[in-house]
């Protein structure tokens, strides 16, 4: 199929490079030059494991082009809108310009029968407000919402758990929609991937449903992880027998410092708002609890290592390692791992902060920040060490050869992902979150 996928961040360039992979003739279209640039050579301008690959072998087999003209999309049957919703300034609601201007765009370019596919994280509502526009065109709209995760985007995109197609209401037109999901995703469903068939409402709903769901699960341990603070508890264990119980499940119970990035925090916000206009703020009150307990978890970072440097961390040497908002990625979007350095540094501390890949990007927000080299430069003469993002390579390092390099042994684990007994073990006194 011809395709075009308009938005070419996380979410557009890697829909546009699997949809290449896959056999489908796809054209990505952004504002920004210089990431259009780039990966018309078939470089990846974010970092996200096996994107470089499927995008220069995009390129090379001429299935694969970027444009930075909207007049490229023509002649495409279905066109992905894949722009960012992110928080709005001094509100809590999403900002709906950038998918607003893409669609507006993108009309002078539809032919009828073709298909405008929602992919951006929307409050319900804007689906069916995006149709209207599209309308006289004579294409059809529908829906149909992203759940990749970063660091895993490719195989999510390939091989997604589930499909959500949000048809519009008139049949004729979901039976349009329709017959191109099914072409366009002709792989997945072939090996029996589940498929949700609704309206608009519902699939713009599913998504953020699912992120409040996962935010406030992970709320949810951090929670007990308070209470086990003041007890002698051990939260790991705790989620290892709560997650035990299929019902609940093992995967996101793990306490630490929080959730960050470019989508849980925004989602549940924007959440929180659009329930508040349609008039059922108190379904979702729940969510600023959820909101609040996460945050609370950056400081109880801050305030244990200030804790273990014995009162002030004033000049006190803070290796901080882990900057990106978690492992496999190079996004720093609302990290907690870089408001733990950013916090310390501005008590006074002085942090030298590293992350195997999200340094240029820290940079560019924090550039009164220190950064290292390596995690060992990180380490070296440190008083203490954190670690807020658990990157394999922090996990695999050796108690005692960082025990060398430091001033102090203390080590705080604000990822619950260090092994315990091998730091204890090498004479560090360990100090993880929500466990004695
Ligand atoms: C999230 C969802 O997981 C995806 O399904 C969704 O498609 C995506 O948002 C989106 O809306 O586009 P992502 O932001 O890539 O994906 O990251 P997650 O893997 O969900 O992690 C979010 C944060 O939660 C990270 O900071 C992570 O460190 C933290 N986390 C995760 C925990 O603190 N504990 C856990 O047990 C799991």
């Amino acid at each position: 199929m011809k395709l075009s996928v308009i938005g070419c961040g996380y979410l557009g360039a890697v829909h546009a490079a699997a949809m290449a992979s896959i056999g489908h003739e796809v054209v990505g279209i952004d504002v920004d030059p210089a990431k259009i640039e780039a990966l018309a050579a078939g470089r990846s301008p974010i970092f996200e494991p096996g994107l470089p690959e499927l995008l220069l072998a995009g390129v090379e087999s001429g299935r694969l082009r970027f444009s930075t003209d909207m007049a490229d999309a023509a002649g495409a049957t279905m066109h992905f809108v894949a722009v960012g919703t992110p928080q709005k300034a001094g509100s809590n609601a999403a900002d709906l310009r950038y998918v607003d201007a893409a669609v507006t765009a993108l009309l002078p370019h539809l032919s009828a029968g073709d298909v405008v596919v929602g992919k951006s994280t929307v409050p319900v509502g804007t689906a069916a407000r995006l149709a209207e526009l599209v309308a006289p065109t004579g294409a059809v709209l529908a829906w149909n919402p992203e759940f990749l995760r970063e660091g895993f985007a490719v195989q999510d995109t390939i091989a997604p758990d589930r499909l959500v197609y949000g048809l519009p209401p008139a049949p004729e037109d979901a039976a349009v929609a329709r017959a191109a999901f099914d072409e366009v995703y002709a792989q997945a469903l072939s090996t029996g991937t589940p498929l949700v068939a609704t309206g608009y409402s519902t699939a713009e709903l599913v998504k953020v449903a699912a992120n409040a769901f996962l935010a406030t699960k992970i709320s949810f341990i951090n929670a007990m992880a308070e209470i086990a603070e003041v007890t002698d508890a051990d939260v790991t264990e705790l989620a290892d027998a709560i997650g035990y119980d299929a019902r609940i499940g093992r995967r996101f119970l793990n306490a630490g410092v929080g959730f960050g990035g470019g989508c849980l925090p925004k989602d549940i916000r924007a959440f929180t708002a659009r329930a508040e206009e349609l008039g059922r703020g108190e379904s979702v009150a729940f969510l600023k609890e959820v909101d609040a307990i996460n945050l609370r978890r950056r400081q109880r970072v801050i305030d244990l290592v200030v804790e273990e440097l014995g009162g002030s961390a004033y000049q006190k040497r803070v290796a901080v390692l882990g900057l990106a908002f978690k492992p496999d990625s190079d996004d720093v979007r609302d990290s907690p791992a870089l408001d733990v350095a950013v916090g310390l540094n501005g008590l006074g501390a002085e942090v030298l902060a590293f992350d195997p890949e999200a340094v240029p990007n820290a940079r560019r927000l924090h550039p009164q920040l220190k950064f290292a080299d390596s995690a060992e430069q990180a380490v070296t003469d440190a008083d203490i060490v954190v670690v807020v993002t658990e990157w394999k390579a922090f996990r695999a390092l050796d108690p005692s050869a960082v025990a060398e390099l430091t001033a102090g042994k203390t080590i705080v684990d604000g990822r619950n992902c260090l092994d315990v007994d091998a730091w204890r073990g090498a004479g560090w006194r360990y100090v993880g979150l929500g466990r004695p």
